[in-house]
């Protein structure tokens, strides 16, 4: 879905961004709309806000060096020490865009980075979703990024099949061969139609052998901010 503009999507991210309070941890989505939120806070911070971000992705890490936002490790706000768990999350806030949204349920990874981002947005005290209007369905009917293991690849589309969908192994414009994800992963790409219990399709997915993550976020988002080519921004679910 990439049918909406520009202004609605600073609109839901800037919006997004000012939700940052003083001396929080934030996560740092992924995707265009998520950068209008990391260019905002990036302002934020050049105005004297105290904040450490979590980011979701290298392309998220990058705009965040550049607009200047101090970054942490996702273990570093975990507690986690060498040879233990940690305990809790220790993120705030965290702001990420998506590909499709229906119910208040998402399909993400059109950026490929939605292993690590449902890392960071699940983790997050409370999580906010950026998108334009051409982002909400009433029922999510977009193709499922799925991360595999590079040896993985053919078994899980086998399985996918079997689930009644069809995975494409998803390749680049710019690039021979698949696209490679930060994690040194592939993507498959799985079109089931309509999706009528994505609770149910997102367990059976997470249980194939090789899936390392798949893009539907069921129950994990907070709240939607749904910007429009006007600038305003109404609050979902
Ligand atoms: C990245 O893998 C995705 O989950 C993005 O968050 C999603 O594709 C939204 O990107 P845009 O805001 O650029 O549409």
């Amino acid at each position: 879905r990439t049918g909406g503009t520009d202004a609605a999507k600073r609109a839901a991210g800037e919006t997004a961004a000012e939700l940052v309070d003083d001396g929080t941890v934030v996560g740092l989505g992924t995707g265009s709309t998520a950068a209008f939120a990391i260019r905002a806070i990036g302002r934020r911070v050049d105005a004297g806000l105290d904040v450490r971000g979590v980011a979701t992705s290298f392309a998220a890490r990058e705009l965040a060096r550049e607009c200047g936002i101090p970054l942490v490790e996702l273990p570093d706000v975990t507690g986690v020490e060498p040879g233990d768990c940690g305990v809790g999350a220790g993120i705030d806030l965290a702001i990420d865009g998506a590909d499709q949204v229906a119910d208040g349920d998402l399909i993400k990874g059109g950026g490929a980075a939605h292993a690590r981002e449902k890392l960071v947005d699940d983790a997050a005290d409370r999580f906010v979703v950026v998108v334009d209007r051409s982002k909400v369905t009433e029922t999510l009917d977009d193709p499922v990024p799925v991360e595999v293991l590079p040896d993985a690849r053919g078994s899980v589309a086998d399985r996918v099949a079997d689930l009644g969908g069809e995975a494409t192994l998803r390749t680049a414009d710019r690039k021979d061969g698949p696209v490679v994800t930060d994690n040194g992963n592939l993507v498959v790409d799985c079109a089931f139609g309509r999706i009528d219990d994505p609770d149910a399709l997102a367990t059976r997915l997470s249980v194939l052998p090789g899936v390392v993550e798949h893009g539907l976020f069921v129950g994990i988002a907070d709240e939607v901010y749904v910007g429009d080519d006007g600038g305003d921004v109404d609050v979902r679910w």
